[in-house]
């Protein structure tokens, strides 16, 4: 009985934890540092811009963040992904072209032209391995 209950009290948690941080910061993250043709840096605006998607500062020259500073990033980031469903996480909805699917607006213009787009797949690889959390 006492381990039932245990499991109810803990199993957000483990919602929560089971979007995968090594992935994200081997295969996501990286995306955001990726000069992509035709298309600013996410970093370029997302270190600065207040906004709920906000990166922690990348030092001059540096290639990527440091591990501490990635799993702020991954904190970040989880908050605009809904576990499992990639169409309904805003880190990639918001930047989606609106006839993709997307937002109508987005201030960093139409990130993704469709879902085909290779980087969106790979983030919403990322999210749809994650379970979701209910
Ligand atoms: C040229 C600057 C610029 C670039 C580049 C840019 N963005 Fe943005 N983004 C903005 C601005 C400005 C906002 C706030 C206004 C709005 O909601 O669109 C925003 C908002 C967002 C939001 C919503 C955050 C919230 O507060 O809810 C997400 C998610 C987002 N961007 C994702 C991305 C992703 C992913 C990339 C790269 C693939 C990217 N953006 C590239 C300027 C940019």
């Amino acid at each position: 009985m006492i381990w039932a209950r245990l499991l109810i009290l803990l199993a957000p948690f483990a919602a929560a934890q089971s979007l995968d941080f090594e992935v994200y910061r081997t295969k996501v993250e990286p995306i955001f540092l990726k000069k992509r043709p035709t298309h600013a840096r996410c970093v370029a605006c997302h270190v600065e811009a207040n906004t709920a998607f906000r990166l922690q500062p990348l030092p001059e020259d540096a290639k990527g963040w440091s591990e501490e500073a990635s799993r702020k990033n991954f904190a970040v980031v989880s908050n605009l992904v809904v576990p499992g469903d990639p169409d309904k996480s805003r880190l990639l909805h918001h930047p989606l072209a609106h006839e993709a699917g997307g937002d109508v607006f987005h201030g960093g213009g139409r990130q993704f032209r469709s879902k085909d787009d290779p980087d969106y797949r790979t983030i919403a690889d990322w999210i749809r391995a994650a379970k979701p959390s209910n």
